[in-house]
């Protein structure tokens, strides 16, 4: 049975592009293999709260208590073998609840290691689905060199050992009224597409 982790960080719980182009995903993989299990973690529903002084103080001692709600977050990223994961773009980058979620889950004996000569990331065998919104045009053009958004998240994915990365555009958003429905067009075509 294949599992999806679905990580949804807009707080604009109205109109969210991301939401809907996530939630469009969901749709075609539900279709595509019907006995798929999904697993919900919404950052904004339930917020993620940031790393706290206790957490910090054992974050390399593997079964303390202090990192219960970490170990809780990470054991839903080593059940999935699909991260689906939803940001608004933010000041250049993810959203800072994403960010949040990322503190949590990257974590030395669970999700990384020490090789031989550097970090290794533990999990294999998964695959992430970006879904990404920007208010402007970033994958191409003059803005590209502003993105860290999708560099940072291929970096996080690529470190914690997830190679296989899709990415669907949710692009000129700011833009509104025909640019936007063009942007939401070409995103859930691009949807159609996602392997189960
Ligand atoms: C706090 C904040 C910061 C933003 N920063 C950027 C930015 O740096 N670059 C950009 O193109 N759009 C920026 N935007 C616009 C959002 O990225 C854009 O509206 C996005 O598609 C929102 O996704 P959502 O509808 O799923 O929340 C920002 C929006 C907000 C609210």
């Amino acid at each position: 049975m294949t599992t999806i982790l679905h990580i949804a960080s807009s707080a604009n719980l109205k109109s969210s592009v991301t939401r809907q182009i996530g939630a469009e995903v969901l749709k075609v993989l539900k279709t595509k293999n019907p006995a798929i299990k999904v697993i919900e973690r919404d950052l904004v529903k339930t917020a993620i709260p940031h790393l706290s002084p206790e957490a910090i103080d054992v974050f390399y001692q593997p079964g303390s208590p202090a990192l219960a709600f970490s170990d809780e977050l990470i054991d839903e990223v080593i059940a999935a073998d699909i991260l689906l994961i939803e940001t608004p773009m933010h000041n250049f980058s993810v959203s800072s609840r994403l960010k949040a979620w990322i503190d949590h889950i990257v974590r030395m004996g669970r999700t990384i290691d020490r090789g031989a000569e550097r970090l290794e990331g533990l999990l294999k065998n998964k695959r992430a689905i970006l879904i990404l919104g920007r208010g402007g045009m970033y994958s191409e053009g003059p803005a590209k060199v502003m993105d860290y958004q999708e560099t940072y998240l291929r970096v996080i994915m690529n470190f914690i050992g997830i190679t296989e990365i899709e990415v669907i555009y949710i692009e000129n958003v700011l833009k509104g009224g025909a640019v936007l429905e063009a942007a939401l067009a070409a995103a859930k075509s691009k949807a159609q597409l996602v392997e189960a």
